[in-house]
């Protein structure tokens, strides 16, 4: 695998929920997963002074920048074309215009993948193609364009559950499902590399269709932009903040000054950071990669960087992992809202959302 590749041209993990979790203020020093840049901006656009975001794939900081000036550079409606979002035909001469505003290392990485750009580059990620891929040829194969918009639409919870057991379930439903999500498939085709290193002993496919199955019969569909990319391989009206015109609105406005964008690997950079630094960390589903010693020293080094009252957010997803039992003298957690939070959580596929708060 090319390792300068994107693997997620998209952020899937629901910013809403994060940013509930964090709530952000503009003294808030975050230190954010780069992952597709959408999560690093949508914290940007809730207000707070200053992200570091970092990746150790530098292609996924390329795409971040690559979003932020696109913003900055076209108006609206040529934003969404050059995304992804909507249709275009002239993605090159949008990109021409952008171009003035990248640094010269994401300018060259971007003109020499033009083929990403005449995507949509909200598409290029291997993980998104996955999906595509999924969304074109295997849903058809199981249901019609028809009863797919039907399950979209659906209006309660109600409705959600019945219109699953009565039409959605069919063996042609599990057997095609079953064959798309199986863990040598997502290995291969979807997920980054790493990310199955320390996943025991499940079905993954089974764990997967029991997750969309829960959630389809208790988080409301309507408005749900990632389920509808991943029934339908795009959006509809329902945008990511960052895509919402409010929110590139908002983009406009951010000095550059309170973005820093790193590659790096996250034990590497916290270890170049002093005591005390970050007041909010967004960490994706990192965890999940690193065996139980490597995330016990990363633990260290996030208390260590964090400002008394710092929350971390993160979500698991095959692989349970947390902060070392020793340190849970200096950690809080509060239930309650996390148990909200996660009856929210527009992703189907994560086993949980985890926020704590630090107090040294
Ligand atoms: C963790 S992945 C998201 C995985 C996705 N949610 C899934 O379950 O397949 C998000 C981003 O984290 C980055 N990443 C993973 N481990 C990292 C680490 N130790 N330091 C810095 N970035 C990391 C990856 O390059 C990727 O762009």
């Amino acid at each position: 695998m090319d390792k300068k590749l994107i693997n997620y041209s998209q952020c899937w993990e629901d910013p809403q929920v994060l940013i509930e979790a964090l709530s952000i203020h503009p003294t808030d020093h975050v230190l954010s997963i780069t992952s597709g840049g959408d999560n690093t901006l949508t914290l940007l656009l809730a207000g707070a002074g200053k992200v570091d975001s970092i990746d150790l794939n530098p292609a996924q900081n390329y795409l971040l920048e690559f979003k932020k000036s696109a913003a900055k550079c076209l108006a609206y409606d040529e934003y969404l074309e050059l995304m992804g979002a909507r249709d275009s035909k002239h993605r090159e001469e949008l990109f021409r215009k952008v171009r003035a505003n990248l640094s010269p290392t994401v300018d060259t990485w971007w003109s020499r993948h033009k083929d990403l750009i005449e995507k949509g580059v909200i598409h290029c990620g291997r993980f998104e193609r996955f999906i595509i891929f999924f969304a074109r040829y295997i849903l058809p194969l199981i249901h019609s364009r028809r009863t797919i918009y039907k399950l979209l639409n659906c209006k309660n919870i109600q409705e959600q559950r019945d219109f699953y057991t009565r039409q959605w379930n069919s063996w042609r439903w599990r057997f095609f499902f079953g064959l798309a999500s199986n863990r040598l498939m997502l290995k291969r085709y979807a997920r980054q590399k790493g990310m199955f290193s320390y996943t025991e002993g499940q079905t993954v496919a089974d764990v997967y269709r029991q997750r969309l199955e829960r959630h389809l019969k208790s988080v409301p569909i309507q408005g749900n932009y990632f389920l509808h990319y991943s029934l339908t391989g795009g959006y509809d009206k329902e945008l990511p903040p960052y895509l919402e015109e409010h929110g590139y609105q908002l983009l406009r406005k951010i000095p550059e000054s309170a973005l820093s964008i790193s590659t790096d690997n996250l034990l590497t950079y916290l270890r170049s950071i002093p005591d005390d630094t970050f007041s909010k960390f967004n960490l994706s589903d990192i965890f999940e990669a690193l065996s139980i010693a490597d995330n016990d020293i990363v633990w260290q080094e996030i208390i260590r960087t964090a400002k008394s009252g710092a929350v971390i957010a993160y979500w698991n997803n095959l692989v349970k992992r947390s902060y070392p039992a020793q340190q849970s003298v200096l950690i809080k957690t509060d239930e309650n809202q996390l148990h909200n939070l996660r009856a929210k959580d527009k992703v189907f596929f994560y086993d949980s959302f985890h926020a704590h708060t630090i107090y040294k």
